[in-house]
């Protein structure tokens, strides 16, 4: 496995998102959502960083299909527990390819009369954008190959690794 973004550089990335967050959002309460599952562990490293009142909720999503490649329809398949009526929403995200599964997740909260919603994404992979997307926070944007660790799954694998990582045949 070659290391694509260590442990360190990580969580000295999350430091100065997690500043960032927190300057814009002290005071406002708002509601953190995490993507299932590719999310869970940067979101847990990154709320336990933010230091004011806040709410966590989950949501999962899968894209139909059968390919790596986003087919842009997007199945929810749990909701959030929460009503997010004029509340603010911080979507968290493992990683932009497409942007179509953010794309889908940002009508959908819209139209439920949110105060606001933004996204904040570990990983972008901009060359693979078919959506333009406004992502507020972003972590890293990286090439267009496939990585794991951190979160991120290859066939549900390789989600506890504590760093980024390419897989061996993209390496
Ligand atoms: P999008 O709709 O194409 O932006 O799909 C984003 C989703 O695809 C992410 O939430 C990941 O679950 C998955 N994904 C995209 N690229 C990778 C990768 O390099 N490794 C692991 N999962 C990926
Ligand atoms: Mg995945």
């Amino acid at each position: 496995m070659k290391i694509l973004i260590g442990e360190d550089e990580l969580q000295s990335r999350i430091d100065q998102l997690a500043e960032q967050i927190t300057r814009d959002y002290k005071g406002l309460q708002p509601v953190i959502i995490c993507v299932l599952k590719g999310a869970v562990i940067f979101v847990a490293d990154l709320v336990r960083r933010l230091d004011f009142d806040l709410e966590m909720d989950f949501m999962a999503v899968s894209s139909y299909g059968m390919t790596t490649d986003s087919s842009g329809v997007v199945r929810i398949l749990k909701d959030l527990d929460m009503d997010i009526r004029d509340r603010h929403v911080l979507i968290v995200e493992d990683i932009i390819d497409s942007g179509l599964t953010l794309t889908y997740l940002l009508k959908n909260l819209n139209s439920r009369g949110p105060a606001s919603v933004e996204i904040c994404a570990l990983l972008d992979k901009p060359d693979r954008r078919k959506a333009a997307l406004p992502c507020r926070y972003l972590g890293f944007s990286i090439p267009d190959k496939f990585v794991i660790g951190y979160g991120l799954d290859h066939a549900e694998k390789g989600r506890n690794l504590p760093y980024i990582g390419l897989m061996e045949d993209e390496a």
